[in-house]
């Protein structure tokens, strides 16, 4: 007999079977993949660590959630600076110093912030009915149009004068020459992997792989006290208040035997609305390879349909609604935890999902 069943070999799982562990308790994770790690799984192709289900770049403020994933795998100074790729013309990102030179020539802050002000002005929005107003009014025209625009559209499947303007609160613009793209005090990606950390987080405990907690789910629950769940809320309530709706991915992976450096960054967006895609990953970059080859990943936007993998959630009132009558049916379990991006139907970024676990922890032992 187990203490818990913990449905989801990802992140929150793992970090709730570690600590649990830690407590005394015996568990057993299942997973319906045939691999652990949830959506950071990486897997060895060509001797590069290959992120199967899009980049993942660490990266927090809190030392306490720095330190934790430190103690399972060592990491390196990665720091994400991804490139625009806007038909064929390269800008830097997020927007800033860099990109305002490459866009209009500027050299100081003043000259930048002028050209923003003046193309802010002439489009006159003072109250913006829909994401393309909201983006120029923060922004002005060029970096909407060149670098905003076609993304935008290709991540969201509609047009950017159909989309909510809330979409896009604020768009952070720097005016400092610096390409960091995040501005935590710390980032970085676990050397040999993020798969060998979360394997690690595992050491000592029951994991069994290839098994849909839905197909067996008697039979599973009979086997612990307590049950943590990690997949889709509205499944385990059988969807009686409807499906939920996410965006969906999908990944297209490469080795290239031509070259050893196809892109020269680990991250190149694809702002143009004719691109198919919306990035392209050089995976070696994450980790510094020198690998004689190199794996690339496009990576689609795609409608989400209940056989394909759910990435996004998409907040929007009707689906937000519909979770609130979810999470008061599972206000009232007693013997189920619900955790993670899927069970709270919320987008996670891994040290939120990292510092979610721990707190439910606490509220457990
Ligand atoms: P996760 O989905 O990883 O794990 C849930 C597990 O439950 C899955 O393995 C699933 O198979 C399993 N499961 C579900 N239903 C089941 C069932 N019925 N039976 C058995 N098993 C079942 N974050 C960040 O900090 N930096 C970054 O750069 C990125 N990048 C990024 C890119 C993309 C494209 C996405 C979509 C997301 C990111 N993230 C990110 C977010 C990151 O992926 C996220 O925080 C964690 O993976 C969430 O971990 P969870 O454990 O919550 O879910």
């Amino acid at each position: 007999m187990y203490d818990y069943l913990i449905v989801g070999a990802g992140l929150f799982g793992s970090v709730f079977a570690h600590e649990a562990k830690k407590r005394g308790k015996k568990c057993l994770v299942i997973d319906k993949r045939n691999h652990i790690g949830g959506n950071l799984y990486t897997e060895q192709i060509e001797g590069i660590n290959v992120h199967k289900y899009g980049a993942h770049i660490f990266h927090t403020n809190d030392k306490e959630i720095w330190d934790y994933v430190n103690s399972f795998s060592e990491f390196n100074r990665y720091t994400n600076s991804p490139i625009a790729n806007y038909q064929g013309e390269i800008y830097n990102l997020p927007f800033n110093m860099n990109t305002f030179h490459q866009l209009w020539g500027s050299v100081t802050p003043d000259a930048a912030k002028q050209k923003i002000n003046e193309q802010k002005n002439k489009a006159g929005i003072t109250s913006p009915k829909n994401l393309e107003e909201q983006a120029i009014s923060l922004v002005g025209t060029d970096i909407y149009e060149k670098l905003i625009k076609g993304y935008t559209e290709k991540q969201w499947g509609r047009p950017a004068t159909e989309l909510p303007a809330f979409i896009i609160k604020r768009i952070p613009v720097r005016f400092t020459y610096d390409n960091n793209y995040f501005n935590d005090r710390y980032q970085g990606i676990p050397i040999g992997g993020y798969t060998a950390m979360i394997e690690k987080m595992l050491e000592g405990i029951d994991v069994r792989l290839n098994v849909d907690f839905f197909e067996h789910r008697e039979e599973l629950e009979a086997l612990a006290g307590k049950l943590v769940f990690t997949g889709m809320i509205d499944q385990y309530y059988n969807y009686q208040f409807g499906v939920l709706n996410y965006r969906s991915l999908q990944f297209e992976t490469r080795v290239i035997d031509e070259t050893d450096n196809f892109q020269g960054n680990a991250v190149v967006n694809y702002t143009a609305r004719e691109t198919p895609f919306t990035r392209i990953i050089e995976h070696k970059h994450f980790e510094f390879g020198t690998q004689e080859r190199t794996v690339i990943t496009e990576e689609y936007p795609l409608e989400w349909e209940p056989n394909l993998e759910p990435y996004y959630p998409i907040n929007d009132d009707k689906n937000n609604q519909m979770y609130r009558k979810y999470k008061e049916l599972s206000d009232q379990e007693t013997n189920v935890i619900f955790g993670g991006r899927l069970a709270t139907y919320k987008y996670y970024d891994m040290h939120q999902v990292i510092g979610a676990a721990l707190a439910t922890i606490r509220n457990e032992f």
